[in-house]
């Protein structure tokens, strides 16, 4: 370097004496808090925090994962041919209209940063999945919360927040951690309301629960190219260990995603997996019908537990959130079931402190975590 540029070019660089800084807006993310499967003091507990399928996954799953694992020199197939083939097959879409992702949480992430950034504003319903927010803060885009009607969304609430910097709309459906549910009117009434520009995300993980989930749920983004529907293998199909989730939508959403993607970013055997867990259609029936009958079982035993101040938020996902409004408090029966070996999930850094959301389990987890709560509930009495 000639003396002149090098004295051109030494006060700054001896200004960069200090630490590397994170963005500003990185440093105001509050990371993701995953649910947990040990208490405080590390005994395995009972996990009923992570809305897993307490069933498992299909043996065949299991089978084409082993056989995948003879193969851990290759690297995957980069754009998920045949898993993409056979979910366009089984839920009746276009597969080059669909883009796998190391788990949904992944193509979520993809979506703010491909659809916003610093200024742009990116809204989510009050007890929205947590992830969004990490999502649009990592693209240095705005955070607007709409307010929740009854714990689920709003739509006239949410349509108010919208302004010509909104450019993605996430919307749970069923919604976690709430458990809601916002009908196909409403959404419909949702999406006619946002400007054109906008992207609306219709978060499905809970989808297949839904006991008249078909062809029919992916309406929206089949007919709009502003709207993409993500999906999860993490849930009813049992494959969350894998990471596997996908989205649905307009070719051009999907290039966007592709574009910004890892490119191996399912593994071959959560592809091999995913596959197989599609094929076996009894599991996911028998998963559904498990959840439905216990979750009614949950809730009604809930609301006999309304003299000590329970209240049940009516749910179509794979789990119930119950709030606390007695002398016992979400905190002390969140605490109290830790020591009777149960895990659930309890919210209070999304405004939730005073409720507990609760998977629905096997049929002895059910039974066993709702009479360790009768009796905790009777000693705060
Ligand atoms: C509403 C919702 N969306 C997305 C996800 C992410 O699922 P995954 O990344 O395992 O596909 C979850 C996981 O709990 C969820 O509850």
């Amino acid at each position: 370097m000639g003396e002149a540029l090098r004295s051109l070019t030494a006060p700054s660089m001896a200004a960069r004496m200090n630490k590397p800084e994170a963005k500003p807006w990185i440093n105001a993310i509050n990371a993701y808090t995953p649910g947990k499967a040990r208490s405080d003091d590390g005994r395995a507990l009972i996990k009923l925090s992570a809305n897993e399928n307490p069933l498992g996954c299909s043996a065949d799953a299991t089978a084409a994962m082993a056989e995948a694992r003879l193969t851990l020199a290759r690297y995957p197939d980069p754009a998920s041919n045949a898993l993409r083939e056979a979910l366009g097959a089984h839920y009746e879409l276009e597969s080059g209209q669909i883009v796998c992702g190391t788990g949904s949480d992944e193509l979520l992430n993809l979506i703010a940063m491909g659809y916003a950034g610093a200024g742009d504003d990116i809204i989510y319903v009050r007890y929205g999945f947590s992830v969004y927010d990490i999502a649009a803060r990592k693209c240095a885009a705005n955070v607007v919360v709409a307010p929740d009607q009854d714990y689920g969304t709003d739509v006239d609430a949410l349509l108010e927040l919208v302004t010509d910097k909104t450019r993605v709309v996430f919307v749970a459906n069923p919604n976690n951690p709430t458990g809601t549910y916002l009908n196909d009117s409403e959404m419909k009434r949702l999406h006619a309301g946002l400007p054109r520009d906008c992207v609306l995300v219709l978060d499905q993980a809970y989808g297949e629960y839904l006991e008249d989930d078909g062809p029919a749920s992916f309406d929206l983004a089949r007919n709009y190219d502003n709207v993409l529907i993500t999906r999860t293998f993490s849930k009813i199909y049992g494959l969350a260990a894998e990471r596997i989730g996908w989205a649905y939508g307009h070719p051009e959403l999907i290039a966007t995603l592709n574009r910004i993607r890892a490119p191996f970013n399912v593994t071959a055997a959560g592809q091999a997996a995913g596959i197989a867990a599609l094929a076996d259609t009894e599991f996911v029936k028998g998963s559904r019908k498990h959840n439905t009958e216990w979750r009614e079982w949950m809730a009604s035993e809930f609301a006999a537990l309304s003299n000590h101040g329970l209240k049940v938020v009516p749910s179509w996902a794979n789990f119930l959130m119950v709030m606390f409004e007695g002398k016992c408090s979400a905190e002390v029966a969140y605490k109290g079931l830790m020591d009777e070996g149960y895990i659930v999930r309890w919210l209070p850094g999304q405004g939730l402190g005073n409720g507990l959301r609760i998977t629905i389990g096997t049929e002895d987890e059910n039974r066993g975590v709702m009479s360790a709560l009768r009796k905790i509930l009777e000693a705060h009495n």
